[in-house]
């Protein structure tokens, strides 16, 4: 049986290295998805060179040109829209999103949170674990609600943290980490394995209780 193909626009502010992980899945034929446009909410970064790079439409849409929160928003969902995605892929997108936004792509939006959620929500995720002394440190693929990186945890790759571990060290693996699940979680949606029901995620039409796990190169769920 084929897999259908999903639709799927990927939203940044910086270097891309999530999405170029995405376009090379995509390149590689591990992952059903066709990447109809990438949008950044900042001018002249990475990751439009990497989609231009890949011919794929992208987009800058600066904040900073807007009044207000919502007329960006506003805007966004209007080029986001025209290509019907399936899917809203956040790949390093840094922006608080209005309660509008996010509700108009309910159950359709992904982001990818650079630590084992719901600890270290918002910045400086590995300085933070690195003080708080965590033995597990990792990387989170969530579906998106209102709450600041909060919202249905599906998946979360996990790394052990060293005694000599730094905040370089911990952003390299954890980067590699998230260079394979975020592709990974993109195609259990496209193979239609993944679904959100009123903030309960199913994997396979089972309801995961806790995240599924990626942990020393195995799922565990
Ligand atoms: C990634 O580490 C991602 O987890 C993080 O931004 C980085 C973007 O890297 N996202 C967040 O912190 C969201 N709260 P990239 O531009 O190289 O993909």
């Amino acid at each position: 049986m084929s897999t259908p193909s999903l639709n799927i626009v990927v939203l940044i502010s910086g270097s891309g290295s999530n999405l170029q992980a995405i376009i090379d899945a995509v390149t590689a034929g591990q992952l059903h998805a066709n990447i109809k446009a990438v949008i950044s909410n900042r001018p002249d970064v990475k990751g439009l060179e990497r989609a231009l790079s890949a011919n794929i439409p992208a987009l800058t849409l600066d904040h900073k040109q807007f009044d207000s929160r919502e007329a960006f928003d506003q805007q966004l969902i209007q080029e986001i829209d025209q290509h019907q995605p399936d899917l809203i892929i956040l790949a390093g997108f840094m922006r608080i999103l209005t309660d509008d936004f996010v509700k108009h792509y309910n159950g359709k939006m992904l982001n990818i949170h650079p630590s084992l959620l719901p600890e270290f929500t918002g910045l400086n995720t590995h300085q933070r674990a690195l003080d708080a002394g965590v033995k597990q440190h990792g990387v989170t693929v969530h579906y998106v609600s209102n709450e600041l990186d909060g919202g249905p945890l599906v998946l979360q790759a996990v790394i052990d943290v060293n005694e000599n571990d730094t905040v370089e060290s911990l952003q390299q693996r954890i980067h590699q980490q998230e260079h394979i699940i975020y592709p990974m979680v993109i195609e259990w949606a496209a193979q239609q394995r993944l679904e959100v029901i009123d903030q309960q995620v199913y994997l396979d039409k089972q309801p995961l209780e806790n995240p599924a796990k990626w942990i020393n190169n195995q799922l565990i769920n």
